[in-house]
């Protein structure tokens, strides 16, 4: 298979190393343009010696890498692979991960999001809308009517996991009990972790996963299953097909660990593109209608992703040139994509009116981004709420008092980001 249509035979293969990409580089966190732009420049597609994996740079062959099936994101096809375990050996948390959206194979997983999409259909959409907007105004309402505040604080670190559990429908009283599982979840689901480490995760997800197939069990023999999410996920059907309990809590798992991480950083990384831009943040009040493709365009800008998005390949392919082999991992580095000059004239400056048609910034193809609606929802609630309040904000000492969580396993996460509200100047000239 050959999916760059200009070299048929593959050429010598092209090695880079940790001196050209380490993403968990102190200097790469705090400036990954320059390495961004080197990749594209020299290296739209090459094997990384220490990371053992290919890395795809330019925008054209990231978006044809996630759009090819025959590239899968399971580990499964992975040469490297750990052994299955049998079933007598499984637990909750492993048929759960089984039945995972990045593990089932290509059928199934086509099957998995068919049955899903009521569950984000605009009907129950709709009433989330409503809850998550009671949540950001509450948080707000906490930050009070300060001088100076921290954004990942008040913000970044309190309202994505609140915002899940509104989701999938869990009782006010039981949020704390949703916010330690989902610790546990996305801890279980690391790749960095001691097998050690791993299992006590592991064993700290089994409560949350009794409690949602408690939940998934009542719905069933209910005269109405509900018409919340989770609701409509034990009522859908396709012809003979159903979701089982795995399905749905491998939807559920799904959302913990695409969303919350996800949408963390979509908070610290909006404010702070749009404090450091200020032409754009008047220009978003001034045209709130812009505020889908601000979205995009500060995540796409902002890219807080560090390690790229897996890949295996399930056959060999030539892929720019360069042969990857069956089994062979890949990192498709979409972050780096996203400032590919080739597709985004003025790759750097952010444009919140920018033509962004064929982005990539939520995937592409059949593990497109299943959350689109909820960071729509959450970030523009939140970022209207910010300019409400806060319409004359500044970054506090010019860079905000920037700091990141270096050790993060997949982020460029911001974890401080001190905002200037200048509430009492406003409140003097009003
Ligand atoms: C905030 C910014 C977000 C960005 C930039 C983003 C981006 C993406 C991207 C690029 C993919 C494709 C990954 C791949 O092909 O390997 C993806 C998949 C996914 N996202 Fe998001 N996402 C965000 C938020 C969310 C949220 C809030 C949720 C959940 C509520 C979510 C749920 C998912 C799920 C479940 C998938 C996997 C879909 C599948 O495999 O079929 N995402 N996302």
């Amino acid at each position: 298979m050959n999916i760059s249509d200009n070299t048929p035979e593959p050429q010598a293969r092209i090695e880079i190393d940790s001196r050209v990409f380490n993403p968990f580089s102190p200097d790469f966190i705090r400036h990954p343009r320059e390495t961004w732009q080197r990749l594209l420049r020299e290296y739209p597609i090459a094997w990384h010696k220490e990371l053992q994996m290919w890395i795809v740079n330019s925008h054209e062959l990231c978006d044809k890498l996630l759009k090819n099936n025959q590239f899968t994101p399971s580990y499964r096809a992975w040469e490297f692979a750990p052994p299955e375990k049998s079933e007598s050996e499984k637990n909750d948390f492993d048929r759960t991960f089984d039945h995972s959206l990045f593990v089932v194979s290509a059928r199934d997983h086509l099957k998995l999001r068919k049955l899903t999409m009521p569950a984000f259909s605009k009907p129950v959409m709709g009433k989330i809308d409503a809850k998550i907007r009671d949540l950001v105004v509450e948080c707000f309402d906490a930050i009070g009517d300060v001088a100076e505040f921290d954004v990942y604080e008040a913000i970044a670190s309190k309202l994505p996991v609140r915002a899940i559990a509104r989701m999938v429908g869990v009782p006010l009283g039981m949020e704390d009990f949703f916010h330690d599982f989902s610790v546990q979840v996305v801890k279980a689901t690391r790749v960095n972790l001691s097998a050690k480490e791993r299992e006590e995760a592991v064993q700290g997800t089994l409560p949350g996963l009794a409690y949602f197939k408690r939940t998934i069990a009542e719905r069933r023999v209910a005269v109405h299953p509900g018409d919340d999410f989770i609701g409509s996920l034990v009522a859908a059907s396709d012809g003979n097909d159903r979701l089982d309990d795995y399905d749905i809590m491998s939807i559920v798992l799904a959302l913990i660990t695409a969303g919350s991480d996800t949408a963390t950083d979509l908070h610290t990384y909006a404010i702070h593109g749009l404090l450091s831009n200020p032409d754009q943040y008047r220009l978003l009040q001034q045209r709130p209608e812009l505020m889908e493709s601000a979205i995009i365009e500060l995540l796409r800008w902002g890219s807080f992703g560090k390690v790229p998005f897996f890949r295996f390949a399930t056959a060999d392919a030539v892929v720019g040139g360069q042969l990857i082999k069956k089994g062979q991992a890949i990192g498709v580095n979409v972050s780096a994509a996203w400032h590919d000059p080739q597709k985004y004239q003025d790759w750097d400056r952010l444009d919140i009116q920018r033509n962004l048609a064929g982005n990539i910034v939520f995937g592409a193809g059949a593990h497109f981004c299943i959350g689109t609606f909820l960071v729509r929802v959450q970030g523009g609630l939140m970022i209207s709420e910010f300019i409400k309040r806060f319409p004359n904000a500044e970054l506090a000492n010019g860079d905000g008092d920037l700091d990141y969580d270096y050790k993060h396993h997949n982020a460029r996460r911001i974890v401080r980001l001190r905002v200037n509200t200048n509430r009492k100047a406003q409140q003097r000239a009003a």
